[in-house]
C-alpha cells in the first residue's frame, strides 16, 4: 500500500472507544511514550511546542478518576448535581490501562496567539490519535466532567492562560468497531478559482 492509502486508511478508520468498553489489558509503557513522541511532531508556529502531557498509568488512574469525581462533587451547584455522574466519574478509568491529561501551555513569546498555542496542542492529540489506531490501541478523547472547568488548572498547578483540553483515556477493547460517520466534506468545503 502506498503512503497515502496507508495514512487514508489510519485516518479514517481512527474511531473512538468509550472507556466503559475497554477491557482492562494493561498497554506497555513503551508505546505510550511512542505516541507521545508522535505528538512532539505536532506543528508549532515559532516552535513555541506547547502541548503538556500527564501520563497516568496502574493505580494512579483510579486515584485521578476519584479525585476527578471529587471536584465534580466539590464544584457542582446542588441543583444540576446528580450521583449517578458522580459514581460514573468514579469509575470511568476502571477498565482503561493509562489516561492522558493533555494541555496548552502558555509561552511568552507575545507573537504566537493563545488560538495558535490551543491548535498546535490539538495537532499534538490527533497525532496521538492516529498512532494509537496504527497500533490497535482504543482512545477517547475526553472533555467531559470538569475538565474544561477552571478548577483543573489550579488542580494541575496552571498558569491562568494555560488551557487544558481533556484527558485521553487509553486502553484495549474487544468491540467490534462501529462504521464512522461524516457529512459530505463538499458542504464544508467552497473553492475559490
Ligand atoms: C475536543 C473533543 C472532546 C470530546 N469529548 C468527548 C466527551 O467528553 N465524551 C465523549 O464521549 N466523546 C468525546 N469526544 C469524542 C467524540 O464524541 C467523537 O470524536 C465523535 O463522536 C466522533 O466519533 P469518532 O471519533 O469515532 O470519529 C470528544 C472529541 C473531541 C474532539
Amino acid at each position: 500500500m502506498d503512503k497515502f492509502h496507508l495514512l487514508q486508511e489510519i485516518i479514517a478508520g481512527r474511531r473512538s472507544t468509550k472507556p466503559a468498553v475497554m477491557n482492562g489489558k494493561k498497554i506497555a509503557d513503551e508505546p505510550i511514550r511512542q505516541l507521545l513522541e508522535l505528538a512532539n511532531w505536532a506543528p508549532t508556529h515559532a516552535n513555541t511546542e506547547p502541548w503538556r502531557f500527564v501520563v497516568y498509568s496502574g493505580d494512579a488512574v483510579q486515584r485521578f478518576c476519584h479525585e476527578h469525581a471529587e471536584l465534580y462533587r466539590q464544584y457542582t451547584p446542588p441543583a444540576t448535581f446528580t450521583p449517578a455522574k458522580y459514581e460514573k466519574q468514579q469509575h470511568n478509568g476502571d477498565k482503561a490501562s493509562h489516561l492522558i491529561v493533555v494541555y496548552m501551555k502558555r509561552g511568552s513569546n507575545p507573537n504566537i496567539t493563545a488560538l495558535e498555542e490551543i491548535c498546535a496542542t490539538a495537532a499534538a492529540v490527533e497525532n496521538i490519535l492516529l498512532g494509537a489506531e496504527a497500533l490497535g490501541i482504543a482512545v477517547l478523547w475526553s472533555t467531559g466532567g470538569m475538565l474544561l472547568h477552571p478548577v483543573m488548572n489550579e488542580y494541575f498547578e496552571l498558569g491562568s492562560e494555560d488551557v487544558v483540553l481533556g484527558m485521553l483515556y487509553m486502553g484495549y477493547t474487544d468491540e467490534p468497531v462501529k462504521p464512522g460517520r461524516r457529512g459530505p466534506i463538499e458542504e464544508k468545503t467552497s473553492w475559490r478559482s
